[in-house]
């Protein structure tokens, strides 16, 4: 007979940390400029008399600092489903339609590349994360990716619906338990976000932070693959995951909250949420950070969930970063909107292409540390410490 402890011992842990393999992206075709979008969202949801709320509207979309996002709705799947133009008219099933189908068809795109970039065969899958705000469904987007890629039928599945926003950290902690906790493990993590076609609705004069979703949200889908001791020189890490945590902001209660209706996915978006926030993110970073003796956070590489252009300008101005921090955050922000928990691995990927083309000695901008932040509804947020490797 086997005993428990030598049953365990067959069953290794890995010996190094965990570390980010590959990376891959996608976002639907169609791209909206946001210097268009008060003109053709008043259009397109019939609200052109409402004059006041577009200039109001047109305010919040020249702040946002977002030049263009993507969207799977366009003005053609509007016309077919008039509801969904509405402020609160039951739209939920052809909603649903939608997003089961494209969630899990564009996460398999941007997981098709990261798998591409990591070069080894789709068998070696142990693990699979799928993280969507949209589309809840039995069996869900983790059963119709498995499907659609053809990984291995016993491939352990995580689903993770509805986190929102701060879900980009959760999915690497959780990858780096996986990998860390069983020897060889190689974890493939999809955050395929199609909000827009929950989310999206017409204006109304009594709820002005549905105004501020309609001119943050865009779509898109990231892919990671997390996996210990890599197979060197098969495999090239491109990001070591040190720590990860995840905290709930005291005094945040109902400062982002979605409820899943008839006309859709509803928001609630207090006008403090930069605020709240803002203080809070130093007592969870001195928390992550005091281990490695690292206080000063302008010596970090940073990746930040850019859940609005005040957001990352209050984080900025209470830490006292230097400009060029969040300047990798920010582009994702400018080039894609607010793609809840895609985002924060559309940095890493920058952060990693932009470090090689500018000739910096590692994946992180030249610097040694890094952390990753997501913040969303709760308030919760997640801190991932980063620790890069060389370029060459
Ligand atoms: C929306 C945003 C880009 C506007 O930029 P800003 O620098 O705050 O600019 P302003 O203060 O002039 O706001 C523009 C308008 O939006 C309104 N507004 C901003 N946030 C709002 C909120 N949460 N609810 C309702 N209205 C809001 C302001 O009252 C203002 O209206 P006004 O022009 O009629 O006075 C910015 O507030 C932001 O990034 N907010 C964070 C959004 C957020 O919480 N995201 C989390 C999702 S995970």
């Amino acid at each position: 007979m086997v005993s428990v402890e030598e049953f365990r011992n067959a069953q290794p842990r890995s010996q190094g940390p965990a570390t980010v393999l590959a990376i891959g992206t996608a976002t639907p075709s169609n791209c909206v400029y946001q210097s268009d979008y008060p003109d053709y969202y008043f259009r397109v949801t019939k609200s052109e008399h409402l004059v006041k709320l577009k200039e109001k509207f047109r305010r919040m979309c020249d702040k946002s600092m977002i030049k263009k996002r993507y969207m799977h709705i366009t003005e053609e799947i509007l016309e077919e489903n008039p509801n969904m133009c509405e402020y609160n008219a039951p739209s939920l099933d052809a909603r649903q339609d939608i997003v089961v189908v494209e969630v899990p068809k564009l996460g398999k795109e941007a997981a098709t590349k990261a798998i591409k970039e990591w070069g080894q065969p789709k068998s070696k899958i142990t693990h699979l994360i799928f993280c969507t705000r949209s589309g809840v469904d039995m069996p869900g987007a983790d059963y119709q990716l498995t499907k659609l890629l053809g990984l291995r039928l016993s491939v352990k599945r995580y689903m993770m619906y509805q986190q929102g926003c701060f879900a980009g950290g959760t999915v690497l902690r959780l990858a780096k338990d996986l990998a860390e906790n069983n020897a060889g493990a190689r974890v493939l993590v999809v955050c395929s976000e199609i909000s827009t076609a929950v989310t999206f609705r017409g204006p109304s004069e009594a709820h002005f932070d549905t105004l501020v979703v309609q001119a943050l949200f865009g779509d898109g889908a990231a892919s990671v693959i997390v996996g210990a001791d890599p197979d060197i020189p098969e495999e090239r890490p491109l990001f070591e995951l040190i720590s990860a945590s995840q905290t709930i902001l005291p005094g945040s209660d109902g400062a982002i909250c979605g409820h899943l209706r008839e006309a859709g996915l509803t928001f609630q978006l207090l006008k403090d949420v930069p605020d709240l926030i803002s203080k809070n993110v130093e007592e969870s970073l001195s928390e992550a950070f005091a281990p490695l003796g690292i206080k000063d956070w302008n010596s970090l590489f940073w990746i930040a969930h850019p859940g609005g252009r005040a957001i990352l300008d209050q984080v900025e101005l209470r830490l006292g970063l230097n400009e060029e921090k969040l300047k990798a955050t920010r582009h994702v922000l400018n080039e894609y909107g607010n793609m809840s928990s895609a985002c924060v691995l559309f940095i890493l990927d920058e952060m990693r292409k932009r470090s090689s083309q500018e000739g910096k000695s590692t994946t992180g901008d030249g610097l040694e540390w890094g952390v990753l932040m997501g913040f969303g509804p709760g308030l919760t947020l997640e801190t991932v410490v980063l620790h890069s490797v060389a370029t060459n």
